[in-house]
């Protein structure tokens, strides 16, 4: 399920949410690398940044939001979630650095450097798998709880590092803040 959202002459027009619902995910897997191949159009590439409504996000699902031609997901996770994110051995990790753009590089992938808030609720990631490019199914999927790419199997965590397969680094995290308590901004 999705829809657009319709405030005209506001950057809002670009924005559109998708449920979290196993259908819609594994479509957008499956669709991926055609609208990869499609140019977005002039207007679109200009945004550099949007605004995005998270006031309706339930604890336990997450949102695709497409920015910048690509889909980003932004989580609302369980206390159970970010227990498990954080109770990960920094020597169990593949890629043991964050990934995260507001933070700086070469931090470590502690989940405290990924997630957006302090107690970890919130975790904002492009929703592309760092090995050729799908997008992972959400739902706490595959064999970590987290995500799943099903195109050659990378098994993502529940703080988006890469925990078992081919794709080489963590779900990159793209510059996002709160500005308040419901908005994300990306870029
Ligand atoms: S593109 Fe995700 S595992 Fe290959």
């Amino acid at each position: 399920m999705s829809h657009a959202e319709d405030h005209e002459g506001t950057r809002r027009d670009f924005l559109y949410y998708a449920t979290a619902g196993a259908g819609a995910v594994t479509a957008g897997a499956a669709i991926w690398p055609l609208v990869n191949q499609m140019n977005p159009s002039a207007d679109v590439q200009a945004l550099s940044s949007i605004l995005v409504d998270v006031s309706g996000v339930e604890s336990g699902t997450q949102i695709s939001v497409k920015f910048l031609g690509k889909p980003v997901f932004i989580r609302r996770r369980t206390e159970e979630e970010i227990a498990q994110a954080r109770a990960v051995e920094m020597d169990d990790l593949p890629d043991r650095f964050a990934r995260n753009t507001n933070k700086g590089e070469g931090l470590p992938a502690t989940d405290e450097n990924r997630s957006m808030d302090e107690a970890g609720e919130w975790l904002v990631m492009w929703g592309v798998c760092t090995h050729l490019g799908c997008v992972p199914l959400g739902n706490n999927s595959g064999d970590f709880n987290g995500w799943f790419c099903p195109c050659h199997g990378s098994h993502y965590d529940t703080a988006g590092r890469i925990r078992k397969g081919p794709a080489p680094e963590n779900l990159p995290v793209p510059v996002a803040e709160f500005t308040d308590e419901t908005t994300i901004k990306l870029g």
